[in-house]
């Protein structure tokens, strides 16, 4: 059903997009329609990168691993700060080493274990609303991004990687400071010591779990890394510790904005809402709407192997180039309507909202069923869950999409 449709573009002024402009990163969509429409494949000086905002265009140059490299990948979002400089995590490797790490990293997210998964998810989220009414009450106002959103995942994640649940907080901590050396060119001493700490401190905390685990291996999936094995060869220490890190990152707070946007677009569409709450069945297409519509990952970045051409655009070999996925959600070739939030849509196309190609989110399903889960169990326990205001302060950063804060308003059943 269609509810409502985001600002128009005003065709009159020209819109300029940079990535770190504030006005584009609160609002960045009018932005993508204007590249889509008269500049597909654009030089972004701020970033000395190509912005790359077609649908088609984004498929092809995900799909092709080996002239769109991604060796630049974590060195672009950690510099220094890679807890595990000496390895590559694969999502910074390509062809054929990536395919060797994630062969072995694929055992672990096969369908069948996500499922056996699923019942601890539900007790995560049951444990968090305790939490909350526990420290709330029974009805008041709460910050469902910290109190809920953030605990989550990461609550998740801690848990299938074995590490013990009184230090999920120091987790998020380190994975907040870790991914914030994105901004360091921005950053002042004190600030930038802070994140140093943070490194240091996952890289050991995982060296003693590794060592821990290999003595000692339990039901878990550091466990799991250690023992897994493809035509003789297995992981090294340095790359389990590496793979778990990357899990940490990637796993916590995409999911937890994934979240956050979902309420957000449920207290913008009230008709949406008040269907779901009616019938919790609609939650799955809530969600893959959410993910098409206003994606927790809006860009990712490449590297080019050779000089090439995308949409008529000729790009150096050596260029740093970004896959707009959020834009590449919306192309109007692909999607009816794309401005309009619809859960009742027909997909036809793969969403961008995970990538594509070699690299296509390992997460997917568990994000997913995790976010399923934790909808369900919110809107069984609480009978009113809903922001207290239209404004949001949006995360500040071009390529993760969520609510910063997210204040509302809730009661228990
Ligand atoms: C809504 C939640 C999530 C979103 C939107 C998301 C998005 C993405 C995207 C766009 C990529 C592709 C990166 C690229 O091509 O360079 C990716 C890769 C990846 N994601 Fe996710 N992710 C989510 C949840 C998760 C979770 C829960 C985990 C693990 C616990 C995870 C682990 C990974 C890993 C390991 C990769 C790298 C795969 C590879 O290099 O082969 N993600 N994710």
């Amino acid at each position: 059903m269609a509810t409502s449709v985001d600002a128009p573009v005003n065709a009159a002024a020209r819109l300029e997009y940079d990535p770190l402009n504030p006005v584009v990163k609160h609002e960045p969509y009018p932005y993508y329609t204007e590249l889509r429409a008269n500049e597909p494949v654009k030089w972004l000086p701020s970033l000395q990168a190509y912005g790359v905002a077609r649908y088609d265009d984004v498929k092809a140059l995900l799909s092709d691993g080996r002239l769109f490299s991604s060796s630049m990948f974590w060195p672009a979002l950690l510099g220094e700060y890679d807890p595990v400089p000496e390895v590559p995590p694969m999502i910074s490797m390509d062809p054929p080493g990536h395919v060797h790490l994630r062969k072995l990293a694929n055992k672990a997210f096969v369908p069948a274990k996500i499922k056996a998964l699923m019942e601890r998810t539900r007790e995560v989220a049951h444990e968090l609303i305790d939490d909350i009414i526990a420290k709330h009450g029974t009805e008041g106002e709460i910050d469902w991004t910290w109190d809920f959103c953030s605990l989550y995942p990461v609550t998740v994640i801690a848990q299938v990687l074995g590490v013990p649940l009184a230090r999920r907080a120091e987790f998020k901590v380190w994975v907040d400071n870790l991914l914030s050396a994105a901004n360091r060119a921005a950053y002042d001493e004190e600030r930038l010591a802070v994140i140093r700490e943070s490194s240091d401190k996952v890289r050991r905390f995982f060296e003693d779990l590794y060592d821990e685990r290999a003595a000692n291996l339990q039901d878990d999936l550091i466990s799991d890394f250690i023992q897994a094995e493809i035509g003789g060869e297995r992981m090294t220490r340095l790359e389990v510790i590496q793979m778990s890190i990357l899990l940490l990152i990637g796993g916590v707070e995409t999911t937890t904005n994934l979240l956050g946007t979902t309420l957000i677009e449920l207290h913008r569409h009230p008709e949406t809402y008040a269907r779901v709450r009616k019938d919790p069945s609609l939650i799955p297409a809530l969600l893959e709407e959410v993910l098409r519509y206003n994606p927790p990952v809006q860009i990712i970045f490449r590297h080019t192997m050779a000089d090439t051409e995308l949409g008529g655009v000729h790009i150096p070999a050596g260029s740093t180039v970004m896959p707009l996925l959020a834009s590449a959600n919306r192309d109007e070739t692909k999607f009816a309507n794309p401005e309009v939030f619809d859960i009742d849509r027909k997909i036809e196309v793969p969403l961008m909202s995970f990538g594509q190609g070699p690299h296509f989110c390992l997460g997917s399903y568990l994000s997913r069923m995790e976010a399923k889960s934790a909808l369900e169990i919110a809107f069984e326990r609480f009978e009113v869950l809903e922001p207290v205001s239209d404004e949001v302060e949006w995360l500040d950063s071009y390529f993760a999409r969520g609510p910063h804060h997210l204040k509302v308003r809730f009661k228990v059943r």
